[in-house]
């Protein structure tokens, strides 16, 4: 199974594709966290980035299509694939068309995480992820279990998202809403196009996730 996760940021794609990928064993790609690394290792692509993401702009598709194109030939998408936060601009959503038909595959649905944009400063504001093994949380809605201490690894550091202070936030949903939010029409138009309220509770999107994906005739 092959899906595109859509929403704005804050919206929950990150931590709903983590919950799938569990679930239905198929990969997590997210553009944004192969960008961070890019930045974290200083390389080029990483250089050119940086600005445009601390800014809460887009990096340019041409960077972005590279970069996506060399990862879906990677050997854990051969079970199938989620992507989280690509395509973005409705050029990106032409040309993974191209890509995927001339790899002979197919996306089987698209899933807008429809939220409000005023809670999402709260969402963003509150994230924070463990240093060692990835994992995401959140001060109000998702913290860990025992204080200061990663649910998963046990790890005690963790970090906070350059980006995830609240005048990015602003531009990067309007970023969202001038260039990505057009792309639910282009996958509405194709049929796959399905909606869940992201408002609900975390494990409550997951399910309504999980009954969209397995209902009969989800295909
Ligand atoms: P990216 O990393 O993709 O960031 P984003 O789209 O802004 O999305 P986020 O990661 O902020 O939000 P999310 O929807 O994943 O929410 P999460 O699950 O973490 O992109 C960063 C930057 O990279 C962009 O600004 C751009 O510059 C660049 N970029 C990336 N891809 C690009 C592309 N294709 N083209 C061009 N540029 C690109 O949840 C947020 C918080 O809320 C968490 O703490 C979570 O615990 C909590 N939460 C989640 N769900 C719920 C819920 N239902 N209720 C309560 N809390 C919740």
């Amino acid at each position: 199974m092959n899906l595109i996760l859509l929403g704005p940021p804050g919206a929950g794609k990150g931590t709903q594709s983590k919950m799938l990928q569990e679930f239905f064993n198929i990969q997590q790609l997210s553009t944004g966290d192969m960008l961070r690394a890019e930045v974290a290792s200083g390389s080029d692509v990483g250089k050119q980035a940086k600005g445009i993401m601390d800014a809460g702009g887009l990096v340019s598709d041409s960077l972005i299509l590279a970069m996506i194109s060399k990862r879906l030939d990677q050997a854990d998408c051969a079970n199938g694939f989620i992507l989280d936060g690509f395509p973005r601009t409705v050029a990106q959503a032409e040309s993974l068309d191209g890509m995927l038909e001339d790899r002979g595959i197919t996306i089987d649905h698209a899933i807008e995480i429809k939220v409000d944009d005023e809670a999402m400063i709260t969402r963003i504001t509150g994230r924070f992820t463990c240093a060692k093994c990835g994992a995401g949380y959140h001060d109000t809605f998702q913290p860990t279990k025992k204080a200061g201490v990663c649910d998963k690894c046990g790890g005690t550091q963790f970090s906070r998202r350059a980006d995830d202070n609240a005048e990015t936030v602003r531009a990067r949903l309007a970023a969202y809403h001038a260039q990505t939010a057009p792309i639910s029409a282009f996958y509405a138009r194709k049929g796959i196009l399905k909606t869940v309220d992201g408002m609900a509770p975390i494990d409550d999107v997951g399910r309504q996730m999980r009954a969209v994906l397995t209902a009969k005739g989800a295909g």
